[in-house]
């Protein structure tokens, strides 16, 4: 599997990396790893069986044991299409608390790594270029400034009629950073050799551009 092509795209919450990862891996016709959704899997299930959310070692035989399937857009947590559950806020708080535990992310690396497959594979996450595919040919880490960041989810938010309020997203988003920031395993930092890409300016077709064009100077065939 060395030889498969793996594009990383890691960023901060909101930077466009689950929408850019996609778009690139349609456009190329690879694969398209969603990491955050098994943080956010293991979340849910931790929450449905009301494991204690402090116990690593209850947590991480979740994630080990994780019955996931990804069906296209659709992803199924044993038979249930839990695609829009695992999108809960909730959801998404849990999910970066116990991505802190070195056990957890120890026990999600081998279903990470199962990703890579011909003809290729778009990863999206946090520690895409600097654990999980140290040897990726193309990293590329997004940014954008929290306030246009804040925008994006604010849009996303109403445009799912879901009603939102700018100050509450914008502290959980600074809340976010800092975990994802500053937790002692897998922080999140652009991976060593990854191109940065401040995205406040751009769209995402732009930055999807931007990806195709880096991707395409590698001279890989495709
Ligand atoms: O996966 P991540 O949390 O990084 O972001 P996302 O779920 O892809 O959400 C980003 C949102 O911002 C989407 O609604 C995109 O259409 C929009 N957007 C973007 O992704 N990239 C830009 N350069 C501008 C807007
Ligand atoms: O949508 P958003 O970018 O907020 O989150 P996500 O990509 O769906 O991931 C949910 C949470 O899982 C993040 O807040 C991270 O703390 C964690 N995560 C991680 O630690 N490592 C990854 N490779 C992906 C996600």
């Amino acid at each position: 599997t060395s030889q498969i092509p793996v594009i990383t795209i890691d960023g901060p919450t909101a930077s466009g990396k689950g929408t850019v990862a996609h778009r690139v891996a349609d456009k190329l016709g690879f694969h398209y790893l969603d990491s955050g959704a098994l943080y956010r899997l293991t979340a849910l299930s931790a929450l449905r069986r009301d494991t204690d959310l402090a116990d690593e070692h209850a947590l991480a035989k979740l994630a080990e044991h994780l019955q996931c399937s990804f069906q296209g857009e659709h992803i199924l947590l044993g038979h249930e299409d839990v695609s829009d559950a695992i999108r809960a806020e909730v959801v998404g708080n849990t999910a970066s608390k116990i991505a802190t535990f070195p056990a957890v992310r120890h026990a999600l690396v081998g279903l990470q790594l199962g990703f890579r497959k011909a003809p290729g594979v778009v990863a999206d996450g946090r520690d895409m270029g600097s654990v999980i595919f140290p040897h990726a040919p193309l990293k590329v880490f997004l940014t954008a400034s929290v306030a246009a960041r804040a925008e994006r989810r604010y849009k996303q938010l109403i445009g799912k009629g879901i009603s939102a309020k700018m100050e509450d997203l914008l502290m959980d988003l600074q809340a976010r950073d800092d975990r994802d920031t500053n937790r002692a395993i897998a922080p999140l930092v652009p991976a060593e050799g990854a191109h940065v890409l401040e995205t406040s300016n751009l769209t995402a077709d732009e930055a999807v551009e931007q990806v195709l064009k880096w991707y395409a100077a590698l001279g890989h065939k495709h």
